[in-house]
Formats: structure tokens, C-alpha cells, sequence
């Protein structure tokens, strides 16, 4: 049996970011491959931050096309929305009860609302065991996430160990696939983590114009156009890394190090700006042809909650019948 793979994206924004992609989304088109792969949207998840039904219709739209876009593919790989196994919310409530309070108290996203004075709703509080749900009831093995939900599918796994450990095995306890290197950890426009929240993200299927605008806005130090700088670190030469050649990058690393060649910042911004449509190009051409076809987008979405639905109804069955409730319909 080849292992299962699941993962997925809160629709908060219109677009996928660089932060995105290279922290997630090109391993899980790496994963395709070896079979088993699962990749949703987290529908649910998003309502936490967008309370707007047209936005969020929308935003769910946008995540479709943009997997699709950068080669998520449904020949290999099962893809779906949340609303599409609302199991989910059932099993949310059975793991809630074996979930201590303790650990959901120390989880970041809730931590550094309440540590900012902002008071915190359940649904915020509760969000790590919804992506428990998610990640369980389809029984995955790994979970490839960016560095910073690491922590969620580190409570993943004390659920799961919890309610193998009072029910029997139910659940394989999951491992979480981080890669290592400079796309753990993107770096948006103003030097900090690239994120939707913190509006610093450059989206890969930007309209070029605003895609510059934004690239040109990259926030440097103050060095001028004759002066060496430091390529390591700077946050475009970061970002140049992880859409540019290695010859380009190193070419790059030169020009920035050498006095008095009448080379700057903008120069840098502007080659990270066209490097970044070279690297896209396919599928930022495939995402427009996908914007004319919405129905071929829906019909995929149709096809991957019906190859999901057995999974989960397979796995909901062992559940209740571990804990004991056996629905009449059933
Ligand atoms: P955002 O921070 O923009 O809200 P999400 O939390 O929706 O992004 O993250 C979706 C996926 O992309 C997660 O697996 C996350 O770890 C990864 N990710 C997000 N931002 C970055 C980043 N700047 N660098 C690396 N991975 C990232
Ligand atoms: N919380 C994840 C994020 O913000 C999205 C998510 C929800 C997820 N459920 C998941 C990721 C299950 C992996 C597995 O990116």
C-alpha cells in the first residue's frame, strides 16, 4: 500500500504566494508521483478570517485554479473542498473531546492573539483540531506543510496517539514533510515571513503590472547604485534564488558585490520581477485558460469529492464503532 499524503490551504486571500509554493505547494507537486496524494482547500478554516460568503465563494474558486494551475493534478492526485466531507466536523468534536486544553493553549495563531490583547474565538482556539480532523480522516502518513504548521501537525499527532491509545488503532500517526533551506521560510516584501496576514506577499498570478509594483516596493537598506552590498540575506536576492538559474544567482551575487558599476537595488528588483514570470509562465497562462473554463474547475472538484467520499465514510465507520455509536442509517 502506498503511503497516504494530505495537505491543504486556508482560502483567506485570492491567490497562492511565493511563500506558498515554495514552503508547500511544489512538494506536494513532487508527492503526485508516488501515489496517495490528497490536497484540499480548507474552506472551514478560512472562516476563522473571511466572514463575506461572495468573498469566500470566491476565494475557493481562486485556490481550485491556482492548484491547478502550478500542476496539481487530478489524474494523481485526489482534490477537493472541506465542504465536501463535512465528516470532518463530526470527527473535529469526537478528537475535541481527547484534545487537553493544555495544548491547544500553546498552539501560535491563538497564543499571539491573546498575547496581543485581541480576544480569540472558539473557532481560533479549536482550528488545530479541525486540521486534525482533516488530516486523520483520510488516515494520512505525512503531511508536507511549511515551517510554520509544523506545530498543528505536531498536535495531530497527540490526537491521534490519544485516541488510538483509548479506542484501539485507528489512525496512522502522521509525520509532517518540512523542507529545509530557504524555502522553509520565504521572505515577503518588507524582509519579514511572506503572509497573506501580513500584506508583504507577492501572488504568483498577479497581473504583471501589479506584480512589478509590488517587487519594486521590496524594502532594502539605503545602499546606492556604486556601493558593494551583500547579496546574503537581502530579500531579493532571496527571493531571486528560489525563481532564478544558478548561473543567473550567481551572476546576480557579483553585480551586487562589485563598487562602482552603476548597479542597484532596482536593477536587482527588476530582474527578480522578470525571473519570476520566466518561472511561471506555464502556469500563469494555464490559469487563464482555466478562468475561461470554470465548469471543467467545478467538474474537477465534483470528481475529487466523489473518489473522497468512500475514503471517509470508510474511516468514519471504524470511528464510531470504536467509540461506541452506531448511527441508524448506517
Ligand atoms: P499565510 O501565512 O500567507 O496565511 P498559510 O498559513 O495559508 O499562509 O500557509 C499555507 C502553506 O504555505 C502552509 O503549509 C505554510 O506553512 C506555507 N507557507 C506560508 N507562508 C510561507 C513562507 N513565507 N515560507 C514558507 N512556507 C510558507
Ligand atoms: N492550517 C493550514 C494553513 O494555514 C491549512 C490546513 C488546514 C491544512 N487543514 C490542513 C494543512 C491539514 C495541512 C493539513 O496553511
Amino acid at each position: 500500500m502506498s503511503l497516504i499524503t494530505l495537505s491543504g490551504l486556508t482560502p483567506t486571500s485570492s491567490g497562492i504566494h511565493l511563500g506558498n509554493y515554495f514552503g508547500a505547494v511544489r512538494q506536494w507537486i513532487d508527492l503526485q508521483d508516488a501515489g496517495g496524494a490528497h490536497y484540499f482547500i480548507a474552506s472551514y478554516h478560512a472562516l476563522t478570517t473571511v466572514r463575506d460568503p461572495a468573498k469566500l465563494s470566491s476565494n475557493i474558486r481562486a485556490v481550485a485554479m491556482d492548484y491547478l494551475a502550478l500542476g496539481l493534478d487530478p489524474e494523481r492526485a485526489v482534490i477537493y473542498r472541506q465542504e465536501d466531507v463535512p465528516e470532518v466536523c463530526e470527527l473535529s468534536w469526537i478528537l475535541s473531546t481527547l484534545t487537553p486544553m493544555g495544548l491547544l493553549e500553546r498552539c501560535h495563531a491563538y497564543k499571539d492573539k491573546v498575547s496581543q490583547g485581541i480576544s480569540a474565538d472558539h473557532g481560533l482556539f479549536a482550528y488545530p483540531v479541525l486540521m486534525a480532523a482533516d488530516i486523520l480522516i483520510v488516515r494520512s502518513h505525512r503531511v508536507p506543510v511549511g515551517q510554520d504548521q509544523k506545530q498543528h501537525v505536531e498536535v495531530t499527532r497527540d490526537i491521534a496517539g490519544k485516541f488510538n491509545q483509548t479506542y484501539g488503532e485507528v489512525f496512522p500517526v502522521p509525520e509532517p514533510l518540512i523542507l529545509e533551506g530557504n524555502a522553509a521560510k520565504v521572505p515577503g516584501i518588507d524582509g519579514q515571513k511572506m503572509s497573506k496576514s501580513y500584506g508583504n506577499d507577492l501572488c504568483i498570478f498577479e497581473s504583471e503590472k501589479k506584480l512589478r509594483k509590488r517587487v519594486m516596493s521590496i524594502v532594502t537598506d539605503s545602499q546606492g547604485v556604486d556601493e558593494p552590498k551583500e547579496p546574503e540575506g537581502n530579500t531579493i536576492f532571496e527571493l531571486y534564488k528560489l525563481v532564478a538559474t544558478d548561473e543567473k544567482v550567481a551572476a546576480m551575487a557579483d553585480k551586487l558585490r562589485s563598487s562602482g558599476i552603476g548597479y542597484g537595488y532596482g536593477h536587482a528588483k527588476q530582474e527578480l520581477f522578470e525571473a519570476m514570470l520566466e518561472y511561471f509562465a506555464d502556469a500563469r497562462s494555464r490559469r487563464l485558460q482555466l478562468e475561461e473554463n470554470p465548469d471543467e474547475v467545478e467538474q474537477i472538484l465534483r470528481s475529487g469529492a466523489d473518489r473522497i467520499r468512500p475514503v471517509v465514510e470508510k474511516t468514519m465507520d471504524a470511528v464510531r464503532s470504536a467509540i461506541g455509536v452506531i448511527p441508524s442509517h448506517s
